[in-house]
């Protein structure tokens, strides 16, 4: 935890009149190009159109902390746990030998991708994407956050039964001496059987100007405790209820601000945090599905120009989803139906089985086809779906290892028909715990960024800015990803990967991979 802030060495140059490093700074010159398609006489017209950006990038790294609603679930420790253990370089013992700490499923930490191609053997160049432009290293990362179960972090490791004994055992002295700060507590908001952890909360059952600004106090707290230049929050508790939208309480930023004051049943904990966060300009993240960011809450994001992003971590089934409906829907294959089934017996699962947590889920579980079967009017006719359910059942016996089983039904050439079926079993807070590094990291690069349009057509802006509120550029770790408000949502695994590379790219004055590779085929 003794890392302090500092100017990244940049991995790599980019050597170009358009790009200009700076001793804190990347500032590129970017342009941008789309094509425009407007209908004329009943006809599409396409139009090449070209927007030039300025970004600039500070390459100075905070030190920075990240604290979890929920530290002491079975994501909140996983994921501290690993970081702890990679920070030390751990190995310990399994039975199938010496396992080594590293960051497998991040994609920050775990994949490449293409800078280019070599100068002398035209072969691909790739890097790690951490390299891509200066980021925060998780093993520097500092952890708190908070809890409504009071146990340390070693004991909520042991309740979690998520991770190895020797793993366990060479943590568990560090572990155990953090414990989560009390949280405020609505019960009416997770389910019942939830209650018995409820021993570290903070006075007061509905939402309250005093809850926003004991959180904000918390933040501050951690933040000068542990010498932090930026600290990032988190929702990972357990899901909520869907909070009702109700005119003139949470459809303003107003609105929603006077609902507080007044201690209106209808708004959340997780909203609470996020308000708290909007106000203390710290970015605030929902892994959880619930609606959170009702209208008022992105309001008052946007009016602070504070970053949120959400909703719902996408760990297993919808990231396979994502990437497989993709896949046959481009191919032309007509998928009629999905049906997935999920058992699993950790604490999540325990309380999505009330009907109203589980309905949640099932919302945020169900949209994430949408844009694809939207997009392909071939196969589809306007406003056709295929049939889509999901179900979800506590079976406490698997505990985290949850099952996922899924069948894609399509109807392929001359009235013929493909059945897939998967079934996908793996600890379910080994999966997510990379994602929640992999969101904190990118919130924490995009707060970094700023951007100014020099554009012959945009709006020509004079001052550089910040990215919308809104980040959706985390939308691949994210199974509902918010956007800003009136854009569309983006599922495809695919294109939010090459979405946010791209971004990142521009970032460095270099223009998308395109993957035509023509100087392979031309010559
Ligand atoms: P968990 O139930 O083990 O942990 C949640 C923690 O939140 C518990 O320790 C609980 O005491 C605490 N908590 C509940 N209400 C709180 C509040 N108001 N303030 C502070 N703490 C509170 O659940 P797990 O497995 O860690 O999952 C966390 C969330 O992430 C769930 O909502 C789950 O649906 C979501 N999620 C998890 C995925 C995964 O594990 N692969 C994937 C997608 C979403």
């Amino acid at each position: 935890n003794g890392v302090s802030s500092s100017t990244q060495k940049v991995a790599f140059k980019v050597n170009s009149p358009n790009v200009e490093y700076t001793d804190n700074q990347i500032r590129s010159k970017y342009t941008y190009y789309t094509t425009e398609v407007s209908k004329v006489n009943g006809q599409y017209v396409a139009v090449p159109k070209e927007t030039k950006y300025d970004f600039s990038v500070d390459t100075k790294v905070p030190k920075m902390g990240m604290m979890l609603v929920g530290l002491g679930g079975n994501n909140g420790t996983t994921v501290t746990a690993g970081i702890i253990a990679n920070r030390r370089g751990l190995s310990w013992q399994t039975r199938r030998g010496e396992q080594e700490a590293n960051y497998y499923g991040s994609l920050i930490m775990g994949s490449t991708v293409k800078l280019g191609t070599d100068a002398k053997t035209h072969k691909d160049v790739n890097i790690p994407f951490h390299d891509l432009l200066p980021m925060v290293h998780p093993n520097d990362i500092v952890i708190g956050g908070w809890d409504i179960s009071k146990l340390n972090l070693a004991e909520a490791m042991d309740r979690a039964q998520v991770l190895e004994p020797g793993l366990k055992q060479l943590v568990a002295k560090e572990m155990a001496s953090m414990v989560p700060l009390p949280s405020i507590y609505y019960p009416d908001f997770i389910a019942a059987n939830q209650e018995k952890r409820a021993d570290n909360v903070i006075e007061g059952t509905k939402a309250s100007m005093a809850h926003v600004e004991k959180i904000r106090q918390d933040i501050r707290d951690f933040k000068a405790a542990n010498n932090l230049d930026r600290v990032i929050v988190q929702w990972t508790a357990n899901t909520e209820r869907f909070s009702a939208l109700i005119d003139g309480v949470n459809d303003t930023a107003d609105n929603l601000l006077k609902a507080i004051e007044n201690g209106h049943e209808e708004v959340s904990p997780s909203t609470v945090f996020a308000v708290a966060c909007i106000l203390e300009n710290t970015p605030f993240i929902n892994g959880s599905p619930q609606n959170t960011f009702v209208p008022g809450a992105v309001e008052l994001a946007e009016r602070h120009k504070a970053f949120v992003g959400g909703d719902d971590f996408k760990s297993g089934q919808t990231k396979m989803k994502s990437a497989l409906v993709d896949f046959l829907i481009n191919a032309g294959i007509k998928l009629t139906s999905v049906a997935s089934y999920n058992h699993l017996g950790n604490n999540d699962g325990k309380n999505l089985s009330e009907q109203r947590q589980f309905r949640s889920k099932e919302i945020s579980k169900s949209n994430v086809i949408d844009d694809m079967v939207e997009a392909n009017t071939v196969l589809y006719a306007p406003g056709e779906k295929p049939d889509h359910t999901v179900v979800i059942k506590y079976m406490p016996a698997v505990g985290d290892d949850k099952r996922a089983l899924d069948e894609y039904y399509a109807e392929i050439f001359l009235g013929g028909h493909q059945t897939i079926s998967l079934f996908n079993v793996c600890e379910d807070s080994l999966l997510a715990s990379p994602l929640i590094i992999d969101l904190v990291l990118i919130t924490e690069l995009f707060t970094r960024i700023k951007w100014k349009a020099a554009s012959t057509d945009g709006a020509a802006t004079k001052d550089f800015e910040g990215f919308h509120s809104v980040l959706s550029v985390l939308s691949y770790m994210l199974k509902a990803p918010l956007t800003p408000p009136g854009t569309p949502v983006v599922n495809a695994l695919a294109k939010q990967r090459s979405a946010l590379i791209n971004i990142m790219r521009g970032c460095l004055g270099l223009q998308p991979e395109s993957d035509m590779t023509l100087e392979h085929k031309l010559f």
